[in-house]
Order: structure tokens, then sequence, then C-alpha cells
């Protein structure tokens, strides 16, 4: 029975009929307002999801969708879409008198949560026992049907190679233009939580294949090697379609104080025809120290041939004739392997500190008693 102290006026008929959907306040209680073949009902404006703004959804028949990543709930129900109906929001009384609308702001059903299975890059971060590991990233976008020598390409597998046969690395290759995902859609602008760790789209959307370079780079690797060729004066496309992916990662920081990456050292490979090398680097290099990476000394390594070389078969010989290029990408490997030991090295130590200060302090209360 709803509380007659609760009833709310909250508009005019008139007006509110006007909107299918729309979200409105009784005091901290953010309600979905439907007017539906001109029937008013409400329910919760904050979606079981991550709490977005039901009300600033849209109408799908008789189901609410949530704004943000297009959860369902019933209008009248309050009831999540077929198959999640223990997905519930709460509902609220509705009446119409004297041409106003009035809400109580008793709900008269709770808000239920069907129990879903965390996505798997959801679980906690631990680096497993092992090797050092190394992730290379190419950015590089081609046509695989007929593909053609590209200059980062080669210098990152070489890096990727001597990491395996000479640092004793365990070693991944990633190349994006093999990976179907799709762009960020902008989640953040809708709100910071609206942007999720795991990604929106990819706890959305199981056919989209970025969910590879999260575990690698989250999960599994302790260095981060990206290469990417110049496109006037940027990094590839490729590179920036992946890194606005990796808002979620950062954002997590921002919202949570989360740190998902830790003791990660990420460097760089970066080549072109023409210039701009310290532009580019200046991006890779801020966003991945956004992310919480370590920088080895002199993080990356780049060549290009200036403003007027348009021979690029010329550059392609230079490239991958150059010792003094191959050698670079390996040394650039080396250190951020070097670092990423010591870092792991001084974890553990002070892991083993703690553990040991505890232990001495927990002998020393004993000795106490
Ligand atoms: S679907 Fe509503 S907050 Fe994600």
């Amino acid at each position: 029975m709803a509380k007659s102290e609760a009833w709310h006026d909250v508009g005019a008929i008139s007006e509110l009929a006007q909107r299918p959907l729309q979200q409105i306040a009784i005091g901290t209680t953010k309600i979905a307002l439907v007017c539906r073949d001109g029937a008013f009902s409400a329910i919760s404006g904050v979606c079981n999801h991550v709490a977005g703004p039901l009300g600033n959804g849209r109408l799908d028949g008789d189901y609410v969708v949530c704004p943000w990543h297009n959860w369902k709930f019933h209008c009248q129900t309050g009831l999540g879409e077929p198959g999640y109906e223990e997905d519930a929001v709460p509902t609220y009384p509705v009446k119409v008198e004297n041409g106003r609308v009035l809400v109580n702001s008793e709900p008269q059903s709770p808000r239920t949560r069907k129990k879903h299975d965390p996505h798997p890059l959801a679980r906690p971060v631990a680096r497993q026992d092992g090797p050092i590991r190394v992730v290379g990233i190419s950015t590089t976008v081609m046509d695989a049907a007929n593909p053609r020598y590209s200059t980062s390409d080669a210098l990152l597998e070489h890096a990727i190679e001597h990491a395996h046969a000479k640092e004793d690395a365990e070693t991944r290759l990633i190349h994006l233009n093999d990976l179907k995902f799709r762009a960020c859609e902008g989640y953040y602008s809708k709100s910071s939580h609206a942007c999720t760790w795991p990604c929106s789209i990819t706890q959305m959307d199981p056919t989209d294949e970025l969910d590879r370079v999260y575990e690698a780079i989250v999960h599994w690797a302790d260095v981060i090697l990206v290469a990417t060729p110049i496109r006037w004066g940027n990094a590839s496309s490729l590179y920036y379609k992946m890194v606005e992916r990796m808002n979620c990662i950062q954002n997590q920081i921002t919202i949570s104080n989360k740190v998902l990456m830790h003791n990660k050292v990420a460097a760089f490979i970066i080549t072109g025809g023409q210039d701009n090398v310290q532009a580019v680097a200046g991006q890779m290099l801020g966003f991945f120290a956004e992310l919480g990476c370590h920088l080895p000394p002199f993080p990356y390594i780049a060549h290009s041939r200036g403003w007027s070389a348009e021979d690029m078969e010329r550059n392609i010989e230079y490239v991958s004739k150059s010792k003094e290029l191959r050698e670079g990408a390996a040394d650039l490997v080396c250190r951020a392997i070097g670092v990423a030991k010591k870092l792991l090295t001084s974890t553990a130590t002070e892991a083993r500190t703690t553990r040991g200060g505890r232990k001495a302090h927990q002998l020393d209360v004993k000795a106490q008693i």
C-alpha cells in the first residue's frame, strides 16, 4: 500500500506527456518517468549495471533502454528483458489527478540483481611466476592479402626475436591489423562511470577482439613494445584506435584509484619515410606513462629521412639493411627487460621485507607477552 505522505506532484500531464521517457527526481530519488500510449508509469532512474540514468535513455516497446550500455527494464514491472528478469529495478506507484501527475516515492517492488559471471579480464591482476614476458604490438595497417614490407614491423619482429633468443623472455606478437575491434564509442564522454573496466564494448560484444590486447598488456606482459609507422606526422590510425579503447584502463585510476598496470615497462619503435618522430614519441610516452608504465632510459628508437624523402623504396632498402637499427631495436628491448627485472626484484624484496617485518613484530609481541 503506497504511503499517502509519499505522493509527490511531479508536474502537469500536458507537459509530462510530451516525452515518452524522462528522468525526474523526488528529493534524492531518481526516477525514470514513462508515458506510453497516454499511460504513465515510473521505475527507478538508476540502472542495475553501473548506475546509468535510465530516464535519459529511450523506449524500445515496453522496455526502458539504458543510455549507457543498453540494459533494458520493463517500463511497468521494472523487470529486466527476457532472460534477465532477475535483474529488476524498483517500480513506483503513479496516479493522475486534476491534470497533474503524482508519483509515490515509496518503491512498490524491490531492486534485485541477477548474478552475472564476471568477464575473464575482470579477474584480479596478479603476475604469474615465470620468465620476463614481452609483448610486441604492431599498429601497422596493410592489405593482408597483398602484404608489404613494413619498416616498423621488421624492427619490432627483430626486437621480439632478440628478447626470446638472447634474454630467454616469453614473447607474443600482436598485429592489430589482424584483429577485428570497434573504435571507442565515447562512453567516457557520457560519464566517467560509463567507461568501465573491462571496456564497455568488450563486455557487450563478444566478437570484439581487443580483449587479446587487454589480456596481454594488463594480465600477462612485463614489457610492452609498441611499433608504429609515421602517418602525416602522427602515429598510425590503428595505434590511435587502440589507445582510445585503453581509456578504460586509465579511467580506473580516475574513478576508483585502481591501478591495473603495475611494474610494466613500455618502449617504442617509430619509423617513417618522412618526419615528426619527436611528436609521435611524445604522444606515446605520455599515454603509456598515464597508464602507469615505467620507461627505460632512451625509451624509443626511431628512423625517418625527412620531409623531402619521397622515394619509399630507398627507405625500405635502408632500414632492411641497417645493422644499426636492428641493434637499436635489440638494445631497446634489452633496456626495457632490464628495468622490468629490477622492478620485479624490488617488488619481491619489498614483499619479503614486509612479511619478515610483520613476522619479527609478531615474535616481538609474543616475547613481551
Ligand atoms: S547498461 Fe545501464 S549503466 Fe550500463
